[in-house]
């Protein structure tokens, strides 16, 4: 049997209290190799010595192996596969450094994919050029209630599907999960176009990138299904008030009802096209992971099969469900949608711009987000 080395860039601070300013989610990607018997953790990078020093401690990394220079560790331990963990800032230079190395197969990189369109695009190409298997950690994918909303989409349960809609608290960081959701359903479908406005009046950072306040999205596959999408908080959010919702020509399938701060409802439940009401579906898992659980095992029911998926998909050469394309599918329908509040109009894909176009909206002083009152 194989045995895979695995290396991590960004390991973060030790994760006591996870918070939008810092998850540790390479110890997360951890727990999930480290529970495999084909993975060997042998190295890790992180600029913050102690941080490295703290993660290696946790899984039993030789204190030779704890790098604050992620190209050392690479060319002094040739790993097969990096996780990259740093803010999405910088995943795009990270990525592709790691991929001119020539040293590694695959990169398992945490999501959002990068703060630019330009830079999701590249690392994508560069990966393709580098023949390294690149993929963004959209764990969700992989989540229970999501899957059986799949299988009973793919029974019929619902009919044809016309339309998928979500809310979450933004496009980008949340959204990012939210709009691969949303592809998956329609079974990776191209978005053509997207409309889109959005509100950014006090500053909302996430990993050290900008978030709209509240967005209202609708865009449609070439498939012809719709979606629609809405962000924030309060009675904005509930007008989806779902985590997904799938409907049909024959029905609707809701998961994570109450999600946009309504009424908490079941996690998964259907509504057939002649039934007196809503059925719901039992699951072991909710929307975040299993139920019941402590924060850090929460999501690793989730991020264990992810990385199943990263590791078996480089062992047969298969591509994998959190390939780069993929998440370029669900990128795209973020930088479009701020691209459409922009320039006030349809975005037709592709796109044809490079930069982030809620941040240029901040740069050129089209947005003035005030600074965050907590
Ligand atoms: N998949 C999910 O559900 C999920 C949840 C939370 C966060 N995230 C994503 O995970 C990524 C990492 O976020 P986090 O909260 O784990 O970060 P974190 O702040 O906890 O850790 C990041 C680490 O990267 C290190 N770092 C910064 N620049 C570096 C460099 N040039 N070289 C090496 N190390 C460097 C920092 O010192 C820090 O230790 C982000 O993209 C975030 O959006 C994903």
């Amino acid at each position: 049997m194989t045995t895979y080395r695995i290396a991590f860039v960004g390991t973060g601070p030790a994760p006591e209290s996870p918070d939008a300013s810092g998850f540790a989610m390479a110890y997360r990607h951890a727990m999930a190799y480290d529970s495999r018997n084909d993975c060997k953790l042998v190295a890790c990078a992180d600029i913050v010595r102690e941080n490295g020093d703290a993660f290696a401690d946790s899984f039993a990394i030789s204190d030779s192996n704890v790098y604050e220079s992620y190209e050392t560790m690479l060319e002094e331990t040739e790993p097969d596969i990096v996780s990259v963990c740093v803010p999405p800032a910088i995943h795009a230079d990270i990525v592709v450094g790691c991929i001119q190395t020539g040293i590694p197969d695959a990169i398992h990189c945490e999501k959002p994919m990068a703060d630019t369109w330009g830079d999701c695009r590249r690392m994508v190409t560069e990966a393709s050029e580098g023949n390294v298997q690149l993929t963004f950690n959209h764990q969700r994918r992989f989540g229970g209630p999501f899957r059986k909303a799949k299988a009973l989409l793919n029974d019929g349960a619902i009919g044809e599907l016309q339309r998928v809609e979500f809310s979450a608290s933004t496009l980008f960081d949340y959204g990012s999960h939210s709009f691969d959701l949303s592809n998956f359903y329609v079974d990776e479908s191209d978005p053509k176009w997207v409309l889109a406005q959005i509100d950014y009046s006090e500053e909302n950072i996430f990993f050290g990138a900008h978030n709209e306040n509240q967005a209202l999205v609708q865009w449609e596959y070439e498939s012809g299904v719709h979606g629609l999408a809405v962000t924030g908080t309060g009675s904005g959010a509930q007008l989806v008030d779902c985590h997904n919702r799938l409907i049909g020509s024959d029905g609707t399938i809701e998961i994570g009802v109450g999600f946009g701060g309504g009424e908490p409802g079941p996690v998964l439940r259907v509504r057939r096209t002649g039934s007196t009401g809503w059925e719901t579906i039992d699951t072991d898992e909710d929307v975040h992971g299993a139920k019941d659980v402590t924060s850090l095992e929460k999501d690793q029911v989730f991020l264990r099969r992810a990385v199943a998926d990263v590791v078996e998909s480089l062992s047969s050469d298969e591509s994998s469900d959190l390939s780069g394309e993929n998440a370029l599918r669900a990128t795209k329908l973020i930088f479009g949608a701020w691209e459409s509040a922009r320039r006030r109009g349809r975005i037709e894909f592709p796109l044809s711009f490079d930069d982030n176009p809620l941040v240029a909206m901040v740069e050129s002083g089209a947005l003035t987000p005030e600074p965050a009152s907590d």
